[in-house]
């Protein structure tokens, strides 16, 4: 019993990085299906289907009472659907787009006024073809914010990239996509690193993008998003201790690469 985190693989670990930072003592399973990563370039039933059944089992075999989408592309492509299928009694899953809209639309929690104007007139995002496709980002935006230009490019490569932790071409594919996006809107004001593989690069796309644009980063959305919740439903935190980490991929080579990414020692397990 603990908070599920899923993601496709490693991008989730920016999530629960910044999600231990602010709640150290909250327990965590996290589950990455690094051996069906990357899902940004499955067709959206089939993200459903993954991610549908490893929701289920964090729910059932870890029980974790609590799930978050650590994930944009799982996020956009089935979250809506999981919950119009209906959710257990007692469990809940939840995305990471929200938290990170509401900040760009300068929104309380759980505001659900009309959209309305707000400073931001030209939107950056940069997420997975399948994220990009979806329109989910652009579609939330519109439920609270009017007048706000978002031009998206889908980042081809760059979650592989990470996945097999070669993080020069990681680097080389953020700039090029970087300058495609520029080439479609020369002056954005904000940029949102609408996949949680990207924080990794948080650096890369600040200097390609240069020091105007704000950069807008989901873990510590997220986080404080998530202790905002746990406040008002502490029941769905659940028994535990520490954080787990399960893999269907290779445990060593995972561990080996969550390590060099987190610096700090990882251990994975076998899902
Ligand atoms: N971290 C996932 C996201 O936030 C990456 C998806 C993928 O595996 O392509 O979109």
């Amino acid at each position: 019993m603990a908070v599920g985190l899923f993601d496709s693989g490693l991008g989730g670990l920016t999530v629960l990085d910044a999600v231990e930072k602010r709640l150290p003592d909250l327990p965590i399973v996290y589950l990455g299906d690094n051996a069906h990563a990357p899902y940004g370039v499955r067709d959206a039933d089939d993200i459903y289907e993954l991610t549908r059944g490893h929701v289920q089992r964090l729910w059932d075999e870890e029980g974790c009472n609590l799930v978050i989408l650590a994930c944009n592309t799982a996020s956009a492509a089935a979250l809506r659907r999981m919950q119009e299928a209906g959710v257990p009694k007692g469990k809940r899953v939840l995305g990471v787009f929200v938290p990170l809209i509401e900040a760009l639309t300068e929104r309380q929690w759980g505001d659900n006024s009309p959209p309305r104007e707000v400073a931001l007139k030209h939107a950056a995002l940069f997420a997975t073809p399948a994220t990009v496709s979806s329109r989910a980002f652009q579609r939330e935006l519109a439920f609270r914010a009017i007048g706000v230009d978002v031009e998206a490019q889908a980042c081809g490569g760059v979650v592989d990239a990470i996945e097999e932790g070669d993080l020069i071409l990681a680097e080389a594919l953020v700039r090029s996509h970087v300058d495609a996006l520029k080439r479609k809107m020369p002056n954005p004001e904000a940029a949102v690193l609408g996949c949680t593989h990207y924080p990794l690069m948080e650096h890369v796309f600040q200097q390609a993008l240069g020091p105007d644009v704000q950069v807008f980063s989901q873990p510590r959305l997220v986080a404080d998003s998530l202790a905002d919740y746990l406040e008002r439903r502490p029941e769905m935190v659940g028994e535990g201790e520490g954080t787990r980490f399960l893999t269907t991929g290779d445990p060593r080579r995972v561990s080996d690469r969550a390590t060099q990414f987190l610096r700090r020692e990882i251990a994975f397990t076998a899902a």
